[in-house]
C-alpha cells in the first residue's frame, strides 16, 4: 500500500482470496463473510478473488452474489462489495502473478490462502522475495504443515513475512460460538470450576461423529484422514480450552499463551499409541435411506494409502489439574448418527447413602456443538418413591452466534486479532500430540479397521476403552 492511499482513504481494505474457485471459498468463507459485511462488519472492502481458472469479474460476483444469498445477507454493504468486486487469473507460483495481484489491492490488506499446503508453501517463498504491503495480514487454512517439522519450517517462512500477530492460522471451531463459550462456562461459575479437576472428573471426551461422508473431498481428504482433518486441529482446541487455566483477559497474548501451556503438557496416554489408538474406515452402507459406497470406491481414492475414516486416542495432560484424567478424542464419519460434543463425566460419589437405590449414571456435564447446546445429567431422587433414584437432565439450547465461525475468524482478520487465531508454536505442538499416533499407524502397528457406513460407534470395537483408575 502506498503511503498517499493510507492518507486519502484511511479505511479501505482489501480481502485477496487466493484459491477463490474453490469449494472452501463458496461454502464456508463468502458466506462467513456475507454475514460479517450485513452486519456492518468488513467496511470499504475490496474483494479480490484469484485463481488459475480462466473466470472474469462477472463469474466471481455471481459467485460472491450467489453464496451471501445463501446465507441470507443483504444490505447496501453487502451490495457494494458485489458490485465492486474483481477477479484477477493468476498462478501464485509464478512471481510476475503475485506482483500483479499485490498490486491490485488498495488500503489495508488480507490475503486468505483457500489453497493445497504445498501450494501455500510455494507462494510464501515467493512473496519473501517479493514483498508485502506493511500490515499485511496473512489468513492460512488447516493443514498447518504435514507434521511438526513443516509445521515450523512454514512458520519460519511466514516469520520472514510478517510479524506472528499478522498472522492468522485459521481453525473455525475457534469461530464457534458455543466453543467460546467453554471459556464463560468454565471461568464465570466458582461452582463448576472447582469441580473441574482430577479429584471430581474421571474423564472427558471430545466426540466428532458425523454422519456425512467424503463429500466428494477425496483430493484432500484422502492425503489426511480423520487424525489429521479433526483430530489435530478441531479436537484439541477444543481440549485446550476445556483444560487450560484461566487466562486474566480474553486478549490474544493471555488468552493464546493459556492454550499453548496445556496443548504442551498433553501426549499420547502412557505414550503408547499403539494400546491407546484405534482407526476405521467405512465400507459400504446406508445412512438415512441413503446408500453410500465403500469409502475406497469413492472417486479419487486410493485404498494403497489406508486413509482412515475413524480415528480415536486416549490423550493425558500432564498437569497438577489433570493428571491421571484420560481425555478421548475421537473423529469420525459416514456413522449413523450426528454427534458432536465434549463430555465431562465426574467420578462417582465417594459414598451413596444407604437406602437410596438406583444409581447407575454418573453424574455429567456435556457441551453439544452445532446444535449448540449444554446438558447436566444428575441423579435425583425426585418424582415416585424417594429413596429411588432418578437421571435427570437440565438443558439449556442457544442459538447460534451472530456470526458464522468464518465470520467471526474474518472479523478477528479485519480487527487485527489474533485471538482466535492458532498460534504457531501452538500448531507445531498439535503435530507433535499426534505424530507418535501417526507413526504407529504408518507402520501397521495399529490394525485398519472397517465399519459399514451407517453403523453406531461401538464400544465392542477393539481397543481403547477407557484406562483403568
Ligand atoms: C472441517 C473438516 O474442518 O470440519 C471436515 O475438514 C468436517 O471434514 C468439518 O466435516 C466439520 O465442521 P463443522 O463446522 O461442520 O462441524
Amino acid at each position: 500500500m502506498t503511503p498517499e492511499l493510507r492518507e486519502t482513504n484511511p479505511r479501505k481494505q482489501t480481502l485477496l482470496i487466493l484459491g477463490a474457485t474453490g469449494d472452501l471459498t463458496a461454502r464456508l468463507l463468502l458466506p462467513g463473510l456475507g454475514v460479517l459485511l450485513a452486519g456492518g462488519g468488513g467496511e470499504q472492502l475490496l474483494l479480490i478473488g484469484s485463481s488459475r481458472d480462466g473466470w472474469d469479474d462477472n463469474r466471481w460476483r455471481q459467485r460472491v452474489a450467489d453464496s451471501f444469498a445463501a446465507a441470507d445477507a443483504t444490505g447496501a454493504q453487502v451490495d457494494a462489495v458485489v458490485r465492486g468486486a474483481r477477479y484477477l487469473k493468476a498462478d501464485v507460483t509464478v512471481e510476475s502473478d503475485l506482483r500483479r495481484l499485490l498490486d491490485a489491492c488498495q488500503g489495508d490488506v488480507a490475503i486468505f490462502f483457500a489453497l493445497a499446503p504445498a501450494v501455500t508453501v510455494q507462494a510464501c517463498r515467493l512473496l519473501a522475495d517479493v514483498g508485502l504491503p506493511e500490515g499485511t495480514r496473512l489468513v492460512l487454512e488447516k493443514p498447518f504443515g504435514t507434521d511438526a517439522a513443516s509445521a515450523e519450517a512454514l512458520n519460519d517462512l511466514l516469520g520472514r513475512l510478517v510479524p506472528e500477530d499478522q498472522v492468522y492460522r485459521v481453525d473455525h471451531y475457534l469461530g464457534m460460538s458455543t466453543v467460546l463459550n467453554i471459556v464463560g462456562l468454565r471461568f464465570a461459575n466458582r461452582m463448576l470450576e472447582s469441580a473441574l479437576n482430577a479429584e471430581h472428573v474421571q474423564s472427558i471426551d471430545i466426540v466428532f461423529d458425523e454422519s456425512l461422508a467424503l463429500e466428494g473431498r477425496a483430493g484432500y481428504y484422502d492425503g489426511a484422514g480423520a487424525l489429521v482433518d479433526m483430530i489435530q486441529s478441531h479436537s484439541l482446541q477444543i481440549l485446550a480450552l476445556l483444560a487450560m487455566e484461566a487466562p486474566s483477559t480474553l486478549e490474544a497474548r493471555d488468552f493464546r499463551e493459556a492454550k499453548a501451556a496445556v496443548l504442551r503438557a498433553t501426549r499420547v496416554w502412557a505414550d503408547d499409541p499403539v494400546t491407546w489408538s484405534r482407526r476405521a474406515r467405512y465400507t459400504a452402507g446406508e445412512i438415512d435411506g441413503r446408500p453410500l459406497p465403500s469409502y475406497v470406491d469413492e472417486e479419487g481414492v486410493d485404498p494403497g494409502r489406508n486413509t482412515e475414516t475413524f480415528a480415536e486416542v486416549i490423550l493425558e495432560v500432564n498437569t497438577w489439574r489433570w493428571a491421571g484424567v484420560p481425555f478421548r478424542v475421537r473423529a469420525g464419519k459416514a456413522l449413523r448418527r450426528l454427534c458432536k460434543e465434549a463430555v465431562i463425566t465426574f467420578k462417582q460419589p465417594p459414598w451413596v447413602p444407604v437406602g437410596l437405590t438406583g444409581y447407575d449414571r454418573p453424574d455429567r456435564l456435556r457441551i453439544g456443538f452445532d446444535p449448540d447446546w449444554l446438558r447436566v445429567d444428575l441423579n435425583i431422587n425426585g418424582p415416585g418413591d424417594p429413596s429411588v433414584l432418578d437421571p435427570v437432565t437440565m438443558e439449556a439450547s442457544f442459538k447460534p452466534g451472530d456470526l458464522p465461525p468464518y465470520g467471526e475468524v474474518l472479523k478477528g482478520v479485519f480487527d487485527g486479532d489474533p485471538t482466535l487465531s492458532v498460534r504457531g508454536d501452538t500448531a507445531v505442538e498439535c503435530w507433535r500430540i499426534v505424530e507418535p499416533v501417526l507413526a504407529a499407524w504408518r507402520d501397521d502397528q495399529v490394525p485398519l479397521q472397517e465399519y459399514p457406513a451407517g453403523s453406531a460407534v461401538s464400544d465392542d470395537w477393539p481397543a481403547p476403552q477407557q484406562p483403568a483408575r
